[in-house]
């Protein structure tokens, strides 16, 4: 049974901007739930609506099968964390953390209790005497995930919680809030932008684009079975490359024809294709990953720009003036040099107008 849900959830602001539009998901208990999208898509104002921080327009979300729109957020048995470091700075770290177990009429040995074990979790123990002040922004937003599991919410709600930290320290608080999560197992829903967070952290992932959900899966479903071109831009790093093809069938094969190379289609969707696309242009979609650099490629192309990144190059290139970016392994490679591409076979495709994955 699921645990949160939302079902056909709308926000109106002023009657006018619509910032979510229908949104329906369910969650089950323990699991970690990213909301991706770029800014503006309505992430926040789900987050707020579950939270009781903004009402809903239209739809139901229930918490455990009840209700929970007409109750105010302190009886929704909910903790959020925000963007900006949500401590108090005229409170020690303990008394941070104990704050809401004290409102919760807790003896004193029980909150001591709580606050020693949050705190070995969220790996503070060391700073339980000092002020906020005294912390770095990677300690602080630590005491932040403390004291919201210190009162074991039923549901965990994070907006951005890393977006004010310095590139590795973001990196290495994602390590530690997955061990809390993979610890603590409280449902959690996490707001981000930034796709390798979502990837890296979340069970399941729900992609959003202007107030709508565009797809719900889980992070390599949403990496390798993107079901829009959105999503397929959206995700990695570099994103997936599009090139424009002509769907031609040529003794019961199909092939996809470019002005730079002629490749013999192989795959579930030759049936649609042949029954859908003939003689049309569609997108055949190819992470920059499954672009092979060998020999006995389908074309050849000079590698205009080499991006070394260590273990492997980002290869910028084009095929008769469709940019490109492939990874790979040969390190040797320099800028300038004549190459030969072809693909591994994991490819995507998608109608060119409606932008959606070909089945
Ligand atoms: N209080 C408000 N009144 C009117 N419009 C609002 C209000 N809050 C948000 N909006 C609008 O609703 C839309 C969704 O905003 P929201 O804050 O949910 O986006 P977001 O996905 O969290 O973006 P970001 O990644 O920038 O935080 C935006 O167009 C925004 O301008
Ligand atoms: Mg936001």
């Amino acid at each position: 049974m699921s645990y949160l849900k939302l079902e056909n959830v709308r926000k109106v602001y002023n009657k006018k901007v619509e910032a979510v539009k229908e949104f329906s998901l369910e969650i089950h208990k323990g699991e970690f739930v990213a909301f991706l999208g770029p800014s503006g898509c309505g992430k926040t104002t789900t987050l707020r609506m579950i939270a009781g921080l903004e009402s809903v327009t239209g739809g139901d979300i229930t918490l455990e099968g009840k209700s929970i729109i007409e109750l105010e957020p302190k009886d929704r048995g909910i903790s959020m964390i925000f963007q900006s470091y949500a401590v108090w700075p005229h409170m020690t770290v303990f008394d941070n953390v104990a704050y809401a177990l004290k409102l919760q009429k807790k003896s004193k040995e029980e909150i001591n209790q709580i606050v020693n074990e949050v705190a070995k979790t969220a790996d503070i123990t060391q700073y339980l005497n000092r002020y906020p002040s005294q912390l770095s922004g990677g300690q602080r937003q630590r005491v932040a995930v403390a004291r919201a599991i210190a009162v074991k919410p039923k549901l965990f709600l994070m907006d951005e919680p890393l977006s004010n930290l310095d590139a590795k320290l973001r990196v290495a608080m994602r390590t530690d809030l997955k061990r809390i999560h993979q610890e603590v197992k409280a449902t959690s829903i996490f707001v981000t932008h930034d796709q390798s967070e979502a990837l890296s952290l979340a069970d399941r992932i729900v992609v959003m684009n202007q107030g709508v959900i565009e797809q719900i899966g889980s992070p390599k479903e949403i990496y390798h079975n993107s079901e829009t071109m959105f999503i397929a831009k959206f995700i990695g790093s570099p994103p997936s490359n599009f090139l424009y093809v002509k769907v031609v069938q040529k003794n019961e094969k199909i092939h996809l024809v470019h002005d730079g190379f002629d490749y013999e289609f192989i795959g579930p969707e030759t049936k649609t294709l042949k029954e859908k696309y003939m003689g049309q242009t569609i997108v055949l979609s190819v992470r920059p990953e499954n672009i092979t650099v060998n020999k006995d490629g389908l074309m050849k192309v000079i590698a205009k720009i080499i991006e070394p990144q260590g273990s492997h190059v980002i290869i910028n290139t084009d095929i008769h003036g469709e940019e490109i970016k492939i990874v790979s392994d040969i390190l040797e490679l320099e800028s300038g040099e004549e190459i030969m591409l072809g693909f591994n076979g994991k490819v995507a495709l998608f109608d060119a107008e409606t932008e959606k994955r070909i089945r």
